[in-house]
């Protein structure tokens, strides 16, 4: 390990399991026993090479056999640049069919993260997929991205299960709102319309304002998975679990944490000082 990354790691650790599945599947189980779910994630994206691809698709299948083994309440998430969309969207649907039929053979539900707009037409193609074959699969949409409104309606009357998030790719202001109060708004209607509509739904945020106001939209309605990730307001996660509701936690791993590792660490103000605090070993 360079020492950049043998420095990092033990502050960035709070964000991911570890290197190997096995953690991963640890995190899971303590997880499950806070009542909380899971979606475990292998990092890694943007792969400019099939070999690569292959090693992708061959963990991601792991870890589906891993949690239909351990009989764990987990689903896993991909993303389609790790399997190879930037080669070629043949590829990436190759792939991505191959995890779906192994998904929908174990039972294991798969979450299709969204990436970069340049993706977005590719991406939803290969999901269609996938729901054409009665994989059980849900999709990433972003509030922030002007078209999302015509992706969900579509979807959604396609039987299509959504996670909606606010978009971590920055994108022109020709096709996402760029303020985060319009973005929260687009937020919170794009759930209002999905809990109207009767699907069964995630929201991907940390933003309290957001699950505040979905919460009491919901009123209890146990069709809203609140999804947050791993090393982030654990305390709102045991609260929500304690109303009744259903949390999930995003739980990445991998060799490939350096680059999330510090994402997370740098992204607000309260982390970065854990991050100054981790690295004085206090
Ligand atoms: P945001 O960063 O907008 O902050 C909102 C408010 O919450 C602010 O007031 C902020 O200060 C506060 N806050 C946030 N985190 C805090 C913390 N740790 N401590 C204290 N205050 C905090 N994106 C994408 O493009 N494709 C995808 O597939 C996914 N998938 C996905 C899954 C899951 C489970 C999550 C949680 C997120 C994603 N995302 C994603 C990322 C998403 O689009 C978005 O970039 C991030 O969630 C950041 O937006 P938030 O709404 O969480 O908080």
């Amino acid at each position: 390990m360079s020492l950049s990354r043998a420095i990092i790691y033990p502050v960035a650790r709070r964000f991911f399991a570890g290197v190997n599945l096995g953690p991963a599947l640890e995190r899971i189980k303590e997880d499950n026993t806070f009542g909380i779910g899971a979606t475990v994630d292998f990092l890694g994206e943007d792969v400019a090479d099939t070999s690569e691809a292959e090693m992708a698709k061959a963990e991601y299948r792991r870890a589906i056999e891993a949690i239909e083994f351990e009989a764990l309440d987990a689903s896993v998430a991909i993303k389609l640049t790790h399997i190879g969309l930037d080669i070629s969207s043949i590829l990436a649907e190759n792939n991505a069919l191959e995890i779906a039929a192994v998904a929908k053979e174990r039972g294991v539900f798969l979450w299709v993260d969204m990436e970069s707009s340049e993706h977005t037409d590719s991406i939803i193609k290969i999901y269609r997929k996938m729901l054409s074959k009665g994989v059980p699969a849900g999709l990433a949409l972003q509030a922030s991205l002007k078209r999302t409104w015509d992706d969900i309606k579509a979807l959604t009357a396609d039987g299509a299960r959504i996670r909606l998030v606010k978009g971590a790719y920055n994108e022109p202001p020709e096709i996402a709102v760029q303020d985060m109060g319009g973005i929260r708004a687009r937020f919170i209607d794009m759930a209002r319309y999905l809990l109207d509509s009767g699907a069964s739904f995630a929201i991907g945020t940390h933003d309290l304002l957001i699950i505040d106001r979905v919460r009491e939209m919901a009123s209890g309605a146990d069709r809203v998975e609140y999804q947050m990730l791993m090393g982030l307001r654990d305390s709102t996660k045991k609260k929500l679990v304690r109303e009744g509701l259903r949390v999930v936690e995003y739980v990445p791993y991998g060799a490939d944490w350096y680059g999330y590792g510090i994402r997370r660490l740098t992204e607000k103000k309260r982390n970065a000082l854990y991050f100054v605090q981790g690295l004085m070993g206090r």
